[in-house]
């Protein structure tokens, strides 16, 4: 057994309607905080589901203060917007409360806050310097499992993305509470419940990190997330059904932390970025073929994942590995999520564009099981279109 060393977050809490206290769990955990700055966007804000927490929040004293800035896919202006909005009122906490992208600002205003360091410094694997104000995070999205990642993401440029990377981005307590995730609209379930997805299976290929505490979770993670998707996109309001894929998630986001991500994720970044198709979505779009380009390389793993999410597979370990590509494709068909890039608007003449820019990330490449050339990731592409 290959040595390894294995980290995450210091506490999660699991408990549906648990923000509705969350005034007195951070009174408890955090008694000198005061001042906490909630990171979130604007969508989710309208949604109304954080007045409950923020209520709890003046119930114990807290003047709190709410940053709605982020967008999807957060670009750099944003999280600077966030970091003096935090300076301004002198925050003592921070609390990303959204989907993957609030998350990732809070981690970076965390930082940021009370740091000298620019935001250009700390892109990269271990560049940040010093502490961070305390971070909370709670997900609403069951999805990205950045509550419980060291990595935050950030759109550069137009359309390229570049992550942070850093111990400190480890939050000192996750919440999972489902109970804010009722009202997510089928489309989006299924998109950032695919990505949770994916983080479960890439990490149990990664190529240099794969580790037996990561391949358990992302085990679990798949159970939970496979046998929970649909029926959290049919009836959304299942309480059970929604904590289930909120722990799926956060299991994934603890295993590929520890055993990251790779091909699917660099195939879909471009996707993302250049054509802004949400990043669950653009995940899900490569995926079978990204499996499929995989499968000499990784058709053991596939094949025991195989037995989680289409437990009634058999035959040989390739068929048995084919059927776990079959049966992501068939949760995708079932959900009716777009299913070619074609229906997200990408066309032939864009394939070269895609795989340049897939090449790119070079961090996530080197993660796959199987190595991956340009012709490989354009023939990739027009398999997908
Ligand atoms: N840090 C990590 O480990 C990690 C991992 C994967 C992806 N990411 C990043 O996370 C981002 C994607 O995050 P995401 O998929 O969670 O989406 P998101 O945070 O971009 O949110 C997408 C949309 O969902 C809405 N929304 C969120 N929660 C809702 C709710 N409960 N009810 C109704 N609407 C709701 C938001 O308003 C928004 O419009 C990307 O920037 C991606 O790069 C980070
Ligand atoms: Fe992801």
């Amino acid at each position: 057994m290959p040595a390894f060393a294995f980290s995450t977050v210091a506490q999660i809490l699991s408990e549906p309607g648990a923000t509705a206290r969350l005034g007195r769990l951070l009174a408890e955990r955090f008694p000198q905080a005061r001042r906490p700055l909630l990171v979130t966007d604007a969508g989710f804000l309208r949604t109304g589901l954080m007045e409950a927490a923020r209520a709890d929040l003046a119930r114990c004293g807290m003047a709190d203060a709410v940053f709605a800035g982020v967008v999807a896919d957060p670009p750099e202006h944003v999280v600077l917007a966030a970091v003096e909005a935090a300076r301004r009122m002198d925050a003592d906490l921070v609390i990303g409360f959204g989907g993957g992208s609030s998350m990732d600002v809070a981690k970076l205003v965390a930082v940021l806050a009370g740091s000298e360091q620019p935001l250009a410094a700390i892109y990269g694997i271990g560049n940040v310097q010093g502490g961070r104000l305390p971070l909370v995070q709670v997900p609403t999205t069951a999805g990205t499992g950045s509550e419980v990642t060291n990595i935050a993401i950030v759109t550069t440029g137009a359309s390229t993305k570049m992550g942070v990377v850093a111990p400190q981005l480890y939050a000192d307590l996750a919440v999972l509470d489902a109970a804010l995730t009722l009202g997510l609209p089928p489309k989006l379930t299924a998109a950032t419940g695919i990505d949770a997805m994916v983080h479960a299976i890439e990490a149990t290929t990664s190529r240099h990190k794969k580790n037996p505490l990561s391949d358990a979770l992302a085990r679990e993670a798949l159970g939970l997330l496979s046998r929970n998707l649909l029926p959290a996109c049919e009836r959304g309001g299942d309480l059970d059904a929604r904590q289930a894929m909120l722990l799926g998630a956060c299991l994934a986001g603890q295993a590929f932390s520890n055993a990251p991500v790779a091909a699917v994720h660099a195939l879909a970044y471009p996707v993302g970025g250049i054509f802004h198709v949400p990043h669950g979505l653009s995940n899900s779009l490569v995926l079978p073929h990204v499996l499929e380009f995989n499968l000499p390389a990784a058709a053991s793993s596939y094949a025991e994942l195989a037995a989680i999410v289409a437990p009634h597979a058999s035959g040989s370990e390739e068929a048995r590995a084919r059927a776990l590509i079959a049966a992501m494709q068939q949760i995708t068909r079932m959900t009716g999520i777009e299913a070619s890039l074609r229906q997200v608007g990408i066309a032939e003449t864009d394939l070269d564009r895609l795989a340049d820019e897939a090449m790119l990330q070079t961090r996530l490449l080197g993660n796959n099981p199987r190595e991956m050339t340009r012709e490989h990731a354009r023939a990739i592409y027009a398999a997908a279109l």
